[in-house]
């Protein structure tokens, strides 16, 4: 039987098509030349609502709102790999992306998402305007999960990638954006591959 290994593309902007669409695209692509699958999720496609903290999850490990959350929480479960990109909002997340994060409270429950590895990707309106600081909190949600955390690697080798852009589509003409994006892709393709061999 061929094991297919897949890699999950979150978007958390509102926007479908603007610069964090962009950017996780285009780590998804680099990472589908080594032969990997992938699959994108705009957030602001789908419905979803924030944790109400009814700690159902804690005694069944389903999440007790049935919005688009939890086929979401599924897809992220079969994946080897998870490319999570944000807009900077205040130096942050976006509440979107927040709100997914505290909605996958069930899958930490038995650790689902142990041992999988992620990437993160954001990009500010402007060039020192709280990616690092965005890169981190997805990071957190990933080390949270018991996951596998790469960066860009080499040769930049920072955080992930990290992209500028205002307008719609403006990190398509970002270079350090673009490279650092791609290069994190190629880093999790990699190692999910590596970590999947049977
Ligand atoms: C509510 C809000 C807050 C923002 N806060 C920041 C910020 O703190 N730093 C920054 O560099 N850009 C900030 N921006 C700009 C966005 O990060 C930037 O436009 C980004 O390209 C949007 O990504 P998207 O096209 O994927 O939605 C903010 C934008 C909005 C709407």
């Amino acid at each position: 039987m061929i094991f297919l290994v897949k890699i999950m593309g979150v978007v958390g902007s509102p926007r479908k098509e603007g610069n964090t669409n962009y950017l996780v695209k285009e780590a998804l692509k680099a990472a589908s030349n080594l032969g990997v699958e992938t699959e994108l999720i705009n957030l602001g496609d789908i419905e979803i609502e924030p944790c109400i903290a009814c700690d159902i999850c804690k005694s069944t490990g389903e999440c007790a709102i049935f919005d688009d959350v939890p086929s979401l929480l599924g897809k992220l479960v079969d994946s080897q790999g998870v490319i999570m990109g944000s807009p900077v909002y205040f130096g942050n997340v976006t509440s979107q992306l927040k709100m997914l994060i505290d909605r996958s409270r069930p899958l930490r429950m038995d650790f689902k998402l142990k041992n999988k590895i992620g990437g993160a990707i954001s990009v500010g309106g402007s060039r020192n305007g709280g990616q690092e600081t965005t890169i981190s909190s997805i990071h957190q949600f990933m080390l949270i999960h018991d996951m596998i955390i790469v960066g860009d690697g080499a040769p930049l080798a920072h955080y992930g990638g990290t992209g500028v852009g205002s307008t719609i589509n403006s990190a398509a003409g970002d270079e350090v954006g673009l490279e650092t994006s791609r290069n994190l892709g190629q880093n999790v393709a990699e190692l999910a591959l590596q970590i999947s061999k049977k």
